[in-house]
C-alpha cells in the first residue's frame, strides 16, 4: 500500500470508536519500533515529523525512512504527517515533498489570523490530495516551540465557524492535556489508595460539546503521553533525574477515543521508554560502545510500547 491520508482511516475510527495513534518519528530505530507493532497488530498508522525532526535529521532521510516503511509493511495503511506545522511555508515544502497530511497550528495566533493562515493551507493542500489539520485553544506545557507556558481551553462556541471557514479535514482542541513529561504539578493531583498521584481530569464536557456541534468531524489530542512510571524509574533508577513526571492516565484517552477523537499524539513515551533503555544498558555494560547494542534493546522497548498503546490503549488494533 503507497503513503494515504487519514480520510478513510478517521471516517472508520469516527463510527468504530476508537483513536490511529500519531507516533513522531526522528530515526530509523524509532520508524521501525513504531511500525513493526503496526504490522504485527495490523493498525492503521500515522508517522509525524514535527519541524525539529525536519531540523535534526533532514525532510529527506525522514520521507525516505517512512517510504521503507511502507515497503516493509504493505498491509497496513501509514499516513506521513506533518506536526505542529508553524506557517504556510513549512506545510508547502511538506505538501510539496511526500506528506499526505499536515497540520498547521495557528492555536497561538488570534482567531482571525488563525482562520486566515489554516484557510490557506487548507486550499493549497487540498489542491494536492492532501489532508490538512487545524488547531483552537493552546495547550500548557513547555517543550520545544510548540507550546505555550499557560494553556487555554478550546471555546466550542468558535469551532463551527473555524471548521466552516477554513475547510479543515480535523480539528485538535484543547481539553487539559499538554506537551511534554511534566504534565501536571504533584499538588494538582489527588493520591490514591494504592499510593498514586492521579491528576485532575480530562474536560470531557468540552469534547462532548464540541462533539455536539461538529457531529461526525474527527477530533484530535495533542500532548497526549501516559509517562509510564515504570520508565521514569528506569530512567531515574540509572544516572537520571526526572522528579515528578507525570502524563494523562490511559483510562481517559481509551474514553475520548470511544467518543469523537480520532487521533492522538503520543511521542515523549517513546522518548522516556528509549532514554531509559539506553540509561539501564549503559549502565550495566559500562565497556559497551556499538551503537547497534544499545538502540536495539530501545527499538524493542519502543516496539513493546507501542503495541500497548494500540491494543489498550487506542483500540486501533486490527483494524488496518
Ligand atoms: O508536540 C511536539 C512533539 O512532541 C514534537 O516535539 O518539537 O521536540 O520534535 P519536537
Ligand atoms: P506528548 O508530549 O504528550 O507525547 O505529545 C506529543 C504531541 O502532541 C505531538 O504533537
Ligand atoms: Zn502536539
Amino acid at each position: 500500500m503507497a503513503l494515504v491520508t487519514s480520510k478513510e482511516m478517521f471516517e472508520k475510527a469516527y463510527n468504530g470508536g476508537y483513536a490511529i495513534g500519531a507516533f513522531n518519528v526522528n530515526n530509523m530505530e524509532i520508524v521501525q519500533g513504531i511500525t513493526e507493532a503496526c504490522r504485527e497488530e495490523k493498525a492503521p498508522v500515522i508517522l509525524q515529523v514535527s519541524k525539529g525532526a525536519r531540523a535534526y535529521a533532514n525532510h529527506t532521510y525522514l520521507v525516505k525512512l517512512v517510504e521503507a516503511a511502507v515497503h516493509e509493511c504493505p498491509e497496513i495503511p501509514i499516513v506521513l504527517h506533518l506536526d505542529h506545522g508553524p506557517d504556510f511555508e513549512t506545510c508547502k515544502s511538506c505538501i510539496d515533498g511526500g506528506f499526505t497530511s499536515v497540520m498547521i497550528d495557528g492555536s497561538a495566533l488570534s482567531f482571525a489570523d488563525n482562520i486566515e493562515v489554516t484557510r490557506k493551507v487548507v486550499q493549497y493542500a487540498h489542491d494536492h490530495g492532501v489532508v490538512v489539520e487545524g488547531e483552537l485553544g493552546t495547550l500548557a506545557g513547555i517543550e520545544d516551540e510548540v507550546s505555550h507556558a499557560v494553556g487555554s481551553y478550546t471555546r466550542p462556541e468558535e469551532v463551527e465557524e473555524f471548521v466552516s471557514k477554513t475547510g479543515v479535514d480535523s480539528l485538535a482542541i484543547a481539553i487539559g492535556t499538554s506537551h511534554g513529561a511534566y504534565k501536571f504539578k504533584p499538588e494538582q493531583c489527588t493520591l490514591n489508595e494504592q499510593g498514586i498521584l492521579v491528576p485532575p481530569a480530562l474536560r470531557f464536557d468540552i469534547l462532548e460539546e464540541v462533539s455536539k456541534r461538529l457531529p461526525g468531524f474527527p477530533i484530535v489530542l495533542h500532548g497526549s503521553s501516559s509517562v509510564p512510571q515504570e520508565y521514569v524509574k528506569m530512567i531515574n533508577a540509572h544516572g537520571g533525574k526526572m522528579p515528578n513526571a507525570i502524563g494523562v492516565p490511559e483510562e481517559q484517552l481509551r474514553q475520548a477515543a470511544r467518543l469523537s477523537v480520532c487521533k492522538i499524539n503520543i511521542d515523549s513515551d517513546l522518548r522516556l521508554a528509549m532514554t531509559g533503555t539506553i540509561r539501564q544498558f549503559f549502565d550495566e555494560h559500562p565497556d559497551k560502545f556499538d551503537p547497534r547494542e544499545y538502540l536495539k534493546p530501545a527499538r524493542a522497548n519502543i516496539k513493546e510500547l507501542v503495541r500497548h498503546k494500540l491494543v489498550d490503549v487506542l483500540g486501533c488494533a486490527g483494524k488496518a
